[in-house]
């Protein structure tokens, strides 16, 4: 749901792949405008790495368009490359490289003039901070380091389009909060990012977000808008006994989901007013004491919410 107006940079239609019986990806169709963030959210499996592959131009799909800034990906995927940069769920660093000699084999891969290269790599390692560590070998960095160099690397030139699998798995949150500046940095000047992530948090910053299950995209829409489908109510639960809560109120009626998070079970219930006295009794009941309350749904709420809904239809 984007205005007319908007510049589309990415189109995609009836994208479908399978891998022999496998249906990876199935009639996948969305529309990214100039500057946003467009996050793909799923389970394991869903197809986001899939459909990530075949936006970078690097795996041909059985059916459908893509096209990037008006070039068409399936037909033409060289002329494609030049607009975009892929960093890969598992991206390919050099590991008895150095940091700087990885910036340098990304740089030449891309064709980035010598003098551009040491300006931009300078600026994206502080961003990263990574500029203490110029001279260690890539396979002695933390996790959360690698990734963050694989994104140095996959941003050493300048595309117009940049997509991420998955880019801060294993990454600290302050490193992600690092991460993200850059990416926001990116959008401010006009690239168009598509990342998967499995970090409901960074789902939140993204300006669309599309909801991957099975292959398909079962919603796609702003998180805030994503977050008003939510059916019914959430209510929150804080005990000292989160996993006993979920033990006794699974299966209790009007209950259509529960989420354990740290303290708290988050109960998504068909009616706020009726189920919160009959969870309260039920509770009591076990001589369990709760503080029970309505709260906003978070992200993560409303997909394990659609996505059971999508399960009981
Ligand atoms: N090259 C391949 N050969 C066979 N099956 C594949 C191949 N690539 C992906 N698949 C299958 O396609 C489905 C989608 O995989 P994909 O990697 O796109 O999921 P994903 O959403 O990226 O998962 P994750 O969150 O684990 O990265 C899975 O069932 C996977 O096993
Ligand atoms: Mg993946």
């Amino acid at each position: 749901m984007i205005s007319d107006a908007a510049d589309i940079v990415i189109s995609v239609d009836g994208l479908s792949r399978s891998f022999g019986v496998m249906k990876a990806v199935q009639k996948v169709g969305f529309q990214v405008a100039r500057g946003e963030i467009f996050g793909l959210v799923g389970p394991d499996g869903a197809g986001k790495t899939t459909i990530m592959r075949m936006l970078a131009g690097i795996l041909a799909p059985d059916c459908g368009a893509i096209r990037i800034g008006g070039t068409d990906v399936v037909g033409d995927p060289e002329a494609a490359k030049a607009r975009i940069s892929y960093m890969p769920q598992r991206f390919g660093l050099y590991e008895d490289l150095t940091v700087a000699e990885n910036i340098g084999f990304y740089a030449d891969l891309f064709g980035v003039p010598r003098r551009e290269r040491r300006a931009r790599g300078r600026e994206l390692m502080a961003a990263a901070g990574l500029d203490a560590f110029e001279q260690r070998l890539a396979g002695k960095l933390s996790g959360g380091m690698k990734q963050k160099l694989g994104l140095v690397c996959a941003l050493i030139h300048t595309p117009q389009v940049l997509l991420l699998d998955e880019p801060t798995t294993g990454v600290d949150p302050v490193s992600r909060r690092d991460f993200w500046g850059i990416l926001y940095g990116l959008r401010e000047s006009g690239v168009t990012i598509v990342l998967s992530t499995a970090y409901m948090d960074e789902a939140e910053r993204c300006s669309r977000l599309a909801l991957v299950h099975t292959g398909s995209i079962s919603h796609c829409d702003t998180p805030d808008r994503l977050k008003r489908l939510m059916p019914g109510a959430l209510l929150a639960i804080i005990s000292d006994n989160p996993r006993e809560v979920r033990a006794i109120l699974t299966g209790a009626s009007g209950v259509l989901g529960m989420l354990l998070m740290g303290d708290r079970v988050h109960v998504h219930v068909d009616d706020a007013t009726r189920r919160i006295a009959e969870i309260r009794d039920l509770l009591a009941e076990k001589g369990m004491s709760a503080e029970l309350g309505v709260v906003e749904p978070g992200i993560e709420d409303v997909f394990v919410a659609l996505l059971n809904a999508g399960e009981r239809s």
